[in-house]
């Protein structure tokens, strides 16, 4: 049977790195809150003249490499973020451009932190289906430039980068052997952006009303977040008649340490096959899992015929899973 394998992946995060201790000096918080109630440490900020399209290019690149394919091979770009250059074009327009892709077709998707395990969904099937069968997938994300910097309820969750994974087609049975997406628009105002979509659009009122900036219902998501994941790790296993034993490495969305631990404790999974990396970068949205996911195949985290459980969940709220064998 042909399946969608992946063939190589990178990631690319901004050279900046800002602290507890620099957040300390920002806003009312201190290192042991952050830590003991995220376990982030640090993340990764732009700088200015640096964009999503910036870290998306440079992860789609080490990602080819690594896969040994080249651009124009490539027939569809995905980018999955909610922080895109540019409202239009899209940004993975922007990367087709700068890694000179020239037969891709390149869109954006939005489905906030599960946006990744989306656009694995959209291109399995694709490349399941024959239409196409080189594709990169990226999810990017320059988080900084929606988060306020006066919020510490927020400011101290989010980073910026990106991670790609070159997928291609394969018959030996390895690769992409499930995947499944889910949303519920109900709780889409536990986690978003006010402004400055065409509901609020850019006006005084809105800068003077902080519009521009996410914000979040912290509690809810927490709770919701365990449960969603939880759901989507079992579907994922039950659809593929296969066992918690049975994954050698769970990547989740690494939003925070207390979450994947819940999540963990309620599957019964133990923490040395649990992928976690959020104390460096803290939650990149659409960039979490292909980071994770590079960062575990580059250290040899990773081996040939392992099998791999991604898990993801986000604003809209959306969750998603994939089930890898590499
Ligand atoms: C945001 C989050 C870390 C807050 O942790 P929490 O244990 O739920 O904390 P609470 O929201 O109950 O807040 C407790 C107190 O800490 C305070 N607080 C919030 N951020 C703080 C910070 N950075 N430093 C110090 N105190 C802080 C709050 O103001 C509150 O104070 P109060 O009791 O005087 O009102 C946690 O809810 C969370 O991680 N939620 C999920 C967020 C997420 O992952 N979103 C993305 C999903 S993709």
């Amino acid at each position: 049977m042909l399946r969608p394998v992946i063939l190589g992946t990178g990631c690319a995060v901004p050279a900046k790195i800002l602290t507890n201790a620099d957040l300390e000096r920002m806003v009312d918080t201190t290192d042991e809150w952050i830590t003991s109630r995220t376990g982030i440490a640090e993340r990764h900020i732009a700088s200015s003249g640096e964009y999503t399209s910036t870290f998306a290019t440079k992860a789609a690149e080490l990602a080819l490499e690594k896969a040994g394919v080249t651009a124009d091979e490539i027939e569809l770009i995905v980018v999955a973020t909610v922080t895109p250059d540019f409202p239009f074009p899209s940004t993975a327009c922007l990367v087709q451009n700068n890694i000179k892709a020239s037969r891709a077709a390149a869109f954006d998707i939005s489905a906030a932190c599960s946006g990744f395990l989306y656009g694995l969904s959209l291109v399995e099937k694709m490349i399941i289906t024959g239409s196409i069968s080189k594709a990169l997938v990226i999810g990017a994300e320059v988080l900084s430039r929606v988060v306020d910097w006066s919020d510490r309820n927020t400011c101290c969750l989010f980073g910026d980068g990106a991670g790609a994974v070159v997928l291609g087609t394969s018959q030996s049975g390895n690769g992409i052997l499930s995947t499944h997406i889910h949303s519920d628009g109900s709780y889409w105002d536990l986690l978003f952006q006010p402004g400055i979509g065409n509901r609020n659009p850019a006006s005084k009122k809105a800068l003077e009303e902080r519009l521009m900036f996410l914000q979040m219902q912290g509690n809810e998501v927490f709770k919701l977040a365990v449960r969603a994941m939880e759901d989507a790790a079992h579907e994922a296993l039950d659809a593929n008649d296969l066992k918690l034993d049975d994954i050698d490495l769970f990547i989740p969305h690494q939003a925070n340490r207390r979450i994947i631990d819940a999540i963990g404790k309620r599957l019964g999974i133990n923490n040395d096959r649990i992928f976690v990396n959020l104390h460096k970068y803290g939650n990149t949205s659409a960039a979490s899992i292909p980071i994770a996911l590079d960062e575990a195949n580059r250290s040899g985290r990773i081996q040939p015929g392992n099998l791999l459980l991604l898990d993801s969940f986000g604003g809209g709220l959306t969750w998603a899973s994939t089930l890898i064998r590499w």
